[in-house]
């Protein structure tokens, strides 16, 4: 089935088939109208990416330095909470797709998949993303036991003040915790492979809040721990207390407007992750590529800055380098991929985008990740066309 797959969209096919209805609209789907997550796919589209021939490109490198590590591709895992319900152990596998692939893998906040383990697992590739919660010594705990993991990397991600409005789910009877209505059951049937693994495992848990839940906490008790605690007011003097806490690289995700990245600079942030949730949260929020080259003219080289949100193609990846990101993030193939097959489904998009990577940068005439720049670019802004010229030093 895997050897069938030739891109993302195939992987995305396969997840599809497996899942039943409400898992499946769980990850594909954005909020309200659903508009951001277009905005997002045809923010790439509207670029333009002119290339540059008679260079010997017979050698390509795609390698990329970030905080201090060389990663073999710019292009890592982000954040998904719930990826047990789409597979059992799903979290693990992707660090493990990760660590194989030698690319960063963030653990989501509401993981299920313990820190602990992913200490165990990828202790080097591994890094944990913190939602703050109400409780302060929740969220200082879990940065304690990030760092009693060896992982080096925390990332706060800031752009969840509310639930947002997902009608998928509405409709679907999407509640807390997951339970299956008849009708989703009488649907499930169809997906036998994923009916089973329900029926084997129950609804997945959030593994590193069962301790604060108490002993023998129950699904539903954790869930409703995590939905009470993570709903907490977040203020930047949650920032200045997680960066004093945290020793290692310090992250922000979901900052999307330039004053924020600057903000976030003067106050010991490492690094930034251009984000709009990959269109989960507010519907009319312009793309991250198209905030990435204003965010990146006011904070230079001070911070590195990253980006998620609508990655599907090796090319996106270079196109987001090309705009400022030193490196990017993509949350929903490497999903489709553990959905269709475990960690090798994981390792196939993983593999994808590598591949995708390397062609591209043969057909742009680079032959490594440093050689890419805005000269690479037209893009479509204000219906014009404006061209982006190397300027000469
Ligand atoms: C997410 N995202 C997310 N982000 C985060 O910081 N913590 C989380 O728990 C989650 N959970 C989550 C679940 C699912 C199912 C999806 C699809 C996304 C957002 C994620 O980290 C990332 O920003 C987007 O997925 C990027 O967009 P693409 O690559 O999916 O288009």
């Amino acid at each position: 089935m895997m050897n069938d797959v030739v891109n993302i969209d195939d992987l995305r096919k396969l997840a599809k088939r497996r899942l039943p209805k409400i898992a499946y609209d769980y990850v594909e789907g954005g909020t309200d109208d659903e508009a951001a997550l277009l905005t997002n796919l045809q923010a790439f589209r509207r670029t333009r990416v002119i290339p540059r021939y008679l260079v010997d490109v017979s050698v390509r490198d795609q390698s990329t330095v970030l905080f201090g590590r060389t990663y073999s591709s710019p292009i890592g895992i982000a954040p998904t909470g719930l990826a047990g319900l789409l597979r059992p152990g799903a979290d693990i596998m992707l660090a493990q797709a990760a660590r194989d692939a030698n690319v960063p893998f963030i653990m989501s906040g509401v993981s299920t998949g313990s820190i602990e383990d992913l200490g165990k697992v990828a202790p080097d590739h591994g890094w944990y993303q913190l939602y703050s919660s109400k409780d302060p010594s929740i969220s200082e705990d879990m940065i304690k036991r990030a760092s009693d993991a060896g992982l080096r990397t925390l990332v706060f991600t800031v752009d969840v003040p509310e639930s947002s409005n997902r009608e998928r789910d509405l409709r679907n009877g999407w509640r807390r915790p997951l339970k299956l209505t008849w009708k989703t059951k009488f649907e499930a049937l169809r997906h036998p492979a994923w009916m089973m693994q329900w029926l084997q495992h129950g609804a997945p848990y959030f593994d590193n809040w069962t301790k604060y839940a108490g002993p023998n906490a129950s699904v539903e008790q954790v869930a409703d721990l995590v939905a009470n605690q993570c709903r907490a007011p977040m203020t930047w003097k949650h920032v200045e207390r997680y960066r004093e806490l945290w020793k290692g690289n310090f992250v922000i995700k979901g900052i999307m407007h330039p004053d924020d990245a600057v903000r976030a600079h003067s106050l010991g942030v490492d690094g930034i992750i251009v984000s709009n949730h990959g269109g989960r949260q507010l519907d009319n929020a312009p793309s991250p590529l198209e905030m990435l080259p204003r965010i990146r003219d006011v904070v230079g080289d001070n911070m590195t800055v990253m980006l998620d949100s609508g990655i599907r193609r090796g090319l996106d990846v270079l196109i987001a380098i090309c705009m400022g990101a030193q490196f990017v993030f993509q949350g929903r193939p490497t999903l489709y991929g553990v959905t269709a097959g475990g960690v090798a489904g994981a390792a196939k998009a993983l593999a994808i985008f590598r591949r995708e990577i390397d062609i591209s940068m043969a057909q742009m005439g680079v032959s490594s990740i440093a050689d890419l720049g805005r000269h690479h670019l037209m893009w479509k802004d204000n219906e014009d066309w404006r061209s982006n010229r190397r300027e000469e030093t």
